[in-house]
């Protein structure tokens, strides 16, 4: 009875996992082993696959060491659309025992399934980041990513209970619950999208608690993009280090990559199971690491779908390892189908809100309307003026020229600004939309 208990125990929490401080060529030669399975694989099992790799005159036996993944098709969203919902799955329905979706904003949402195998391995990961990011067995952590068909909320549940947490499935929303829930429970992690925590922030102090009296020591925040400086804001007004998850569903969920606390210098990526490239978006040619490109990975272990060179769209670049033996990947500047391109100027959102943050009148809620006037494309940037701060036209007009002044100087393209009210501009409970676009499709 006690063998299977201590069985059962997650490991020590202050010991890393072996693959964790291996040295590379030790990583090199797991990841080898692994991706010939995992090409192997998808190849018997989606035919979707065979019929890509077919079509390019590739097969699994022509890999041989890690380059050779370059000979292989990519896959897109549109491929697992194209297969929707089950096509890419590589096992029988019957070893599926789970699925999530994420919904696009466009068309059919992406469904993703698991086999126990990948639940344990998914749990195995998130753990392994929540005590990257300074989590211990017995911690309190609660988790506000939302509950359901993403990601978020289970893939952070089942980690955290993996690594002996104590934890408080609270999902998105309620947001005073939250709150009370919080003071209360005194829970020393939290999980959640570094907007809503703001959001939170913000209830706080209406509710009279003050923000930094919460009794939270870490938050792990991911699934949107979120820049430095809005690490030291969430890290100043909550008293909490801030630490970067990400991930994304076709890949697992939550826990792809995540920062360590002891560097908070980018996510490290789990290598051991999702191998990355960053590739020319144009090109799709393998950049070498420390250049910008679009991230794509390989599952090295994932049984009901397992995914060969996805294209993530997410731009970034590899960086060495430096708590782990792991790569990093800097921090996300935006999805390429986030970016705007006004005037010919290539604009993501992230770029406005580190501007937006160098001005300690304004909060870090802010949201960009793009319109087209008489066939220019015209963008508006809403922000909104801290809770302390008083409101009067010759504040409004300094902000607005210094906001106007920055973003033409950095970004080269002419704005206009819209200085609102405290609490005016429409908070989420999960992923923050920082883009409306009005302009008429096509
Ligand atoms: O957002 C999974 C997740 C949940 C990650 C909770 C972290 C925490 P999807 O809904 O499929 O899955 O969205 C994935 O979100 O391709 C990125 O564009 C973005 N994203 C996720 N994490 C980060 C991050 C989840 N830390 C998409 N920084 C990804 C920037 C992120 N962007």
């Amino acid at each position: 009875m006690s063998i299977c208990l201590d069985r059962r125990r997650p490991p020590s929490p202050d010991i890393l996992d072996p693959i964790e401080t291996a040295s590379r060529d030790e990583i090199t030669a797991l990841q080898t082993r692994r991706m010939k399975w995992s090409l192997g694989h998808a190849y018997a099992n989606i035919e979707h696959f065979r019929l890509r790799c077919q079509a390019k005159g590739v097969h699994p036996d022509d890999f041989n060491e890690l380059k050779d993944l370059a000979r292989f098709p990519f896959t897109s969203k549109d491929d697992l659309r194209q297969t929707y919902p089950f096509g890419m799955f590589a096992v029988p329905m019957d070893e599926v025992v789970r699925v999530h979706a994420s919904s696009g904003t466009t068309g059919k949402p992406t469904v993703v399934g698991y086999t126990r195998n990948d639940i344990d391995m998914w749990a195995e990961v998130v753990a392994r980041s929540i005590r990257a990011a300074g989590g211990r067995r017995g911690d309190k952590c609660h988790v506000s990513y939302g509950y359901g068909l993403f990601t978020g909320g289970l893939g952070a549940h089942y980690g955290a209970e993996r690594l002996g947490c104590t934890v408080i499935p609270m999902s998105g929303g309620q947001t005073e619950k939250q709150i009370q829930l919080i003071m209360d429970f005194k829970p020393e992690i939290i999980m959640v999208t570094p907007s809503y925590m703001l959001a939170m922030a913000d209830a706080m102090d209406r509710m009279g608690i003050g923000a930094g009296n919460n009794p939270l020591k870490i938050g792990i925040f991911g699934a949107e993009p979120w820049t430095g400086a809005m690490r030291g804001e969430i890290e100043a007004r909550l008293g909490i280090h801030a630490v970067d998850i990400y991930g994304l569903s076709e890949v697992i969920g939550p826990g792809v990559a995540c920062e360590c606390i002891e560097t908070q210098d980018g996510p490290h990526l789990w290598e051991d199971h999702f191998y990355p490239e960053v590739i020319d978006p144009t090109t799709g040619e393998v950049l070498p690491d420390g250049q910008m490109g679009e991230l794509v990975f390989t599952s090295l272990t994932k049984e009901a779908l397992p995914v060969i060179r996805y294209r993530t769209r997410d731009l970034t670049m590899l960086l060495p390892g430096t708590a782990r033996s792991f790569r990093r990947m800097g921090k996300i500047t935006g999805r390429s189908d986030d970016m705007l391109i006004i005037r010919g100027v290539n604009l993501f959102p992230t770029q406005i809100e580190e501007l937006v943050l160098r001005d300690t009148r304004l909060s870090p809620h802010y949201q960009i309307e793009v319109s087209r006037d008489n066939h220019l494309d015209q963008v508006t940037v809403n922000v909104e003026l801290r809770a302390d701060q008083l409101s009067d036209a010759s504040v409004n007009d300094s902000i607005t020229r210094d906001l106007q002044h920055r973003i033409k100087a950095l970004i080269g393209i002419t704005t206009r600004v819209r200085v609102l009210q405290p609490e005016s501009i429409e908070r989420s409970m999960g992923k923050a939309r920082r883009v409306i676009d009005m302009r008429p499709p096509g």
